[in-house]
């Protein structure tokens, strides 16, 4: 899931374990390195943290001043050290994100030569075809140029060769990857957080680009064959963003951030009491319905506008996980605008769901943290969240900021279509605008969740419950906790819940209900009823007075700020992000880099 390269001036190892380790916060399951010393080509390889490959090499210890390094996410084959990169022939190495899906072809292709395989993986055949190229006389460079020409599906890769103490090629095609420049040293790395000790400088690749790379050259050659002059651009790192602030995890500072990075987007979408967009924006009253579509947490982001657009801006809207929408074939009428919302703005099955609608949508927008993401970068409209560099896996200040954006966006719709005077506007902004200081309130509910957490800890199934917007935020308080907590949890919408889910209901289940009051909040209150009478013990999340209207026989509540409904999803967020904390805490799971899962699926 992360690659490294390194053409240098001094010893390879430890500065590709040092990027490696940056590139941690994508998640990963086995890691390894490659270099060029004296000619020779050798790597090491170890399974689970990188501590381990570390130690390795304090064992074994890898010379040369040429390396390539990897963070592997097992899709073919298993976490073994056998499967984990680089994969290597004599005179070959290679690091690859994403699937070669014909890797099969090539095998069997190769097979008739004579060539046997090892691993389980598709990158070991990269690997072996660049061999049998170099094996039919040609120079590294028409060998790998030849070998990535065959390659069908997604993929980042960086070779190294031996006897090339001076020669790195990458190619990027669906997954990303820049090059850094340095001062008589080049890099490669996945993204620019890798390369951020080492250099500012960066060329970020396009798709199909193969870059030839040397320690004073760059070369690079677009999907067409033709020389391709990409801009080099100096990237603003703040590098205490990738720094733990003090605080045990990631994922805790990144949620006791979240008042301050809101403001952030505040300041930049709004001025004067109204909506303001970058890059002439869009106008709503010529677009007929909203299609949106993304993965995870940003999904469950889309679920939550959908409500508002609907309900302020009277727009249709449509939503789908973008791994559906992608292969659903859905049809575009004219007059729909596409928005795909992505943290890191690289999901591979988001971005393929952007390019199904290229020339299909009026208009691609998308919600990204990463500007210059692939996603951005395709868009005609990028809308950043400003959420500043997310490390932990589980997703916390860009969802609260996505949802942010898109309240804006919704209001902004609602005012272009007609629904609301430049006013009424202003007062929905001003909804908006106090979240970040109700947050800091929340935020003070830490102990409290603490205490909830440790009975929740004890718990095998958990159900969370909400109408309306809030089941939306029931399905991202669900996925949070899976994620990080390894509790099995469900969101049901309240009223659904009597049509089957509450046949799971008994003492050992406990419900977590969110409940804002609302227009829903009678209704909800109801639900939470059916699930006492069934012997279901409920977790209340509500105001003082939406407590005091449920009556008696809750099991635990916590307590919230008063808050408008309007925006009520965005501040619940912070308990659900809290409940999902501190229970893993209690757990002692990794909080910022769970089991299984990756930060960045650049697979599809
Ligand atoms: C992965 C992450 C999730 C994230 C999802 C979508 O599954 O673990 O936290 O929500 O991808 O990622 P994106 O970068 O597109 O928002």
């Amino acid at each position: 899931c992360g690659i490294v390269g390194v053409l240098g001036r001094h010893e390879a190892a430890p500065i590709l374990v040092e990027a490696l380790k940056r590139l941690e916060y994508r998640g990963y399951d086995s890691a390894g390195i490659a270099t060029v010393n004296d000619g020779d080509l050798d790597r090491r390889r170890a399974v689970g943290k990188l501590i381990n490959l570390q130690d390795l090499l304090v064992h074994d210890p890898l010379a040369g001043k040429s390396g390539i390094g990897h963070t592997r996410w097992a899709t073919h084959g298993q976490p073994n050290v056998n499967n984990a990169h680089p994969h290597k022939t004599q005179r070959v190495a290679v690091v690859h994100n994403g699937i070669i899906e014909n890797f099969r072809d090539l095998r069997e292709e190769l097979a008739k030569q004579g060539v046997g395989y090892e691993t389980d993986t598709d990158t070991e055949t990269v690997a072996l075809l660049t061999q049998s190229y170099l094996d039919e006389g040609l120079d590294p460079h028409d060998a790998a140029t030849r070998t990535i020409a065959r390659l069908e599906g997604a993929y980042a890769l960086c070779f190294l060769f031996e006897g090339e103490e001076d020669l790195m090629i990458a190619a990027r095609k669906g997954s990303p990857l820049a090059v850094g420049h340095g001062d008589g040293e080049m890099f490669v790395g996945s993204d620019a957080i890798a390369l951020a000790p080492m250099t500012d400088k960066i060329t970020y690749l396009a798709e199909g680009d193969i870059a030839y790379i040397t320690r004073d050259s760059l070369k690079i050659i677009d999907g067409e064959g033709r020389i391709a002059n990409r801009e080099m651009r100096v990237i603003q790192i703040d590098t205490t963003s990738v720094d733990k602030g003090g605080h045990k995890h990631f994922m805790a500072k990144e949620i006791a951030e979240q008042p301050s990075v809101l403001a952030n987007s505040l300041g930049y979408y709004i001025k004067d009491g109204q909506v303001e967009l970058p890059d002439g924006g869009i106008d709503f009253a010529s677009i007929d319905r909203l299609t949106m579509v993304a993965c995870g947490t940003a999904f469950y982001a889309c679920l939550t506008a959908k409500y508002w657009f609907e309900q302020i801006a009277r727009m249709p809207v449509e939503i789908d996980v973008a791994s559906e929408f992608r292969y659903r074939e859905p049809p575009i009428s004219k007059g729909t605008a596409a928005l795909f919302v992505s943290q890191s703005g690289e999901t591979a099955d988001t971005l393929a769901a952007l390019r199904y609608c290229e020339g299909k949508a009026d208009k691609i927008l998308s919600v990204v943290n990463v500007p210059e993401s692939s996603i951005a970068r395709e868009s005609d409209l990028a809308l950043p969240i400003l959420a500043g560099a997310e490390i932990g896996v589980a997703s916390t200040k860009a969802f609260t900021c996505q949802l942010t954006v898109l309240a804006i966006l919704a209001v902004k719709a609602a005012q272009d279509r007609g629904h609301m005077d430049a006013a009424q506007a202003a007062e929905a902004l001003e909804k908006i605008k106090s979240v970040p200081a109700l947050m800091n309130q929340a935020l003070s509910l830490g102990e409290r969740t603490n205490d909830v957490s440790k009975l929740l800890a004890e718990a095998r199934d958990i159900l969370f419950l909400g109408r309306g917007p809030m089941y939306a935020l029931a399905h991202e308080g669900a996925l949070k906790l899976k994620e990080i907590s390894y509790i099995h949890a469900e969101a049901y919408a309240s009223g659904e819940l009597k049509h089957g889910p509450i046949a799971l209901v008994d003492k050992h289940v406990p419900v977590i209900v969110m409940a804002p009051r609302d227009a829903l909040f009678d209704k909800t209150i109801s639900n939470m009823q059916e699930v006492m009478a069934r012997g279901g013990k409920v977790l209340l999340i509500t105001d003082k007075q939406g407590a005091k209207e449920a009556g008696d026989g809750v099991w635990e509540t916590i307590l919230m700020p008063e808050v408008d409904p309007f925006v009520a999803p965005i501040l619940y967020a912070i308990p659900a992000q809290l409940i999902a904390y501190h229970t893993a805490v209690a757990k002692g799971t990794d909080v910022d880099q769970p089991r299984n899962l990756a930060k960045s699926v650049t697979v599809e």
